[in-house]
């Protein structure tokens, strides 16, 4: 009877897991983020990716979150939902410790319109070659930044940068500090540099020393306002229908509604909304199976 009756329960235990993670690793997640389908702004759809790695043998597990691009999955370092920003990086880059071959990166439409590269997000092609329209006919989008540092200091000063030096006989060659617009017009190929680097906070970086620039990508996004506080204030987490993609405001595994939670379907906190909902089909089904169980004893 008692494993029956676990079998009848377990759809009802898995309904009261939470509907849309909010965290992932230690990386909180929250409006307009999801790494649920259906949670979050549609907009945002598909964006992130909480996945689980097991080192191979080891029971030892690490979750990471990472952002999605044509270009590929880049992990997210940190969110920061006051500033709307969310820190990125490319394990595949190369930075002022290793020097890795260089691969475009690349946003999708909606990401380079909605979640693009921060302005203070600087990306430093370097070895470029001497017909490099950076060098030539769009010079004038490269730039030099917090006044003090130039490629010279880059190739000087970092260890994985110092081939640059060491191979050419007396100037080093070309490099660009340049903005996302650079590469979101023109790939690595029509760039004809072989090695590029990214960091952020780039306004922040007079006279600190190349080995201590952040090294990454700063994303600033925008926040569609499709009423997500209306729904957050009465208890509910904002999503979107997975067909229709017309936002939902979620209130419990058993109801949504298509603005706010109405009074009373959410006691107390997100968490209790779901034990709320599911206790009173638990106790019918106990019902019901209790029912059956005396009628065939009987
Ligand atoms: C409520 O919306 C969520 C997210 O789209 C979905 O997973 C869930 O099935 C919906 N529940 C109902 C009762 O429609
Ligand atoms: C992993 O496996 C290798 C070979 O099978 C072994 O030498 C190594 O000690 C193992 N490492 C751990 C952390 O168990
Ligand atoms: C999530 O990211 C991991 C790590 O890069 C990747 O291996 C996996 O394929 C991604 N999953 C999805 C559904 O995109
Ligand atoms: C620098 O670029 C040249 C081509 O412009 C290439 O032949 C050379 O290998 C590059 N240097 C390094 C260290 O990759
Ligand atoms: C950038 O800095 C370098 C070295 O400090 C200087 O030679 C060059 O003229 C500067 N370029 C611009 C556009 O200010």
């Amino acid at each position: 009877m008692s494993s029956l009756f676990l079998l009848f329960l377990l759809p009802f235990l898995c309904h009261s897991l939470p509907l849309c993670r909010n965290s992932c690793g230690n990386i909180e997640i929250d409006y307009p983020f999801a790494v649920d389908d259906g949670c979050g702004a549609p907009l945002y759809r598909n964006m992130l990716n909480c996945s689980t790695t097991f080192a191979t043998n080891t029971t030892i597990s690490t979750t990471d979150l990472f952002f999605e691009t044509p270009s590929g999955s880049y992990k997210v370092e940190s969110i920061d939902y006051a500033s709307k920003s969310l820190t990125i990086y490319d394990p595949s880059m190369s930075t002022c410790t290793i020097l890795q071959p260089h691969h475009d990166f690349v946003l999708s439409d909606v990401q380079s319109a909605l979640i693009p590269p921060s302005p203070d997000t600087v990306f430093a092609l370097m070895n470029c070659s001497i017909d490099s329209p950076v060098l030539n006919h769009y010079k004038s989008l490269c730039f030099n930044f917090s006044d003090d540092h130039s490629c010279d200091e880059l190739y000087g000063s970092c260890t994985s940068f110092k081939i640059f030096q060491m191979l050419s006989n007396d100037t080093p060659p070309a490099c660009c500090f340049t903005s996302y617009n650079t590469v979101k017009f023109m790939s690595m190929n029509i760039l004809d540099c072989t090695h590029y680097t990214t960091f952020y906070d780039a306004d922040k970086l007079k006279g600190e020393k190349p080995l201590d620039w952040s090294y990454g990508m700063k994303l600033s996004y925008g926040l569609p306002d499709t009423g997500c506080d209306r729904c957050r204030k009465s208890g509910g987490t904002c999503g979107f229908d997975v067909e229709t993609e017309g936002t939902l405001c979620i209130c419990s595994a058993a109801v949504n509604s298509s603005r706010e939670c109405a009074a009373g379907t959410v006691e107390g906190g997100i968490g209790e909304a779901h034990t709320g909902s599911v206790l009173p089909s638990l106790l019918s089904l106990s019902t019901i199976l209790f029912a059956f169980s005396t009628f065939f004893f009987l």
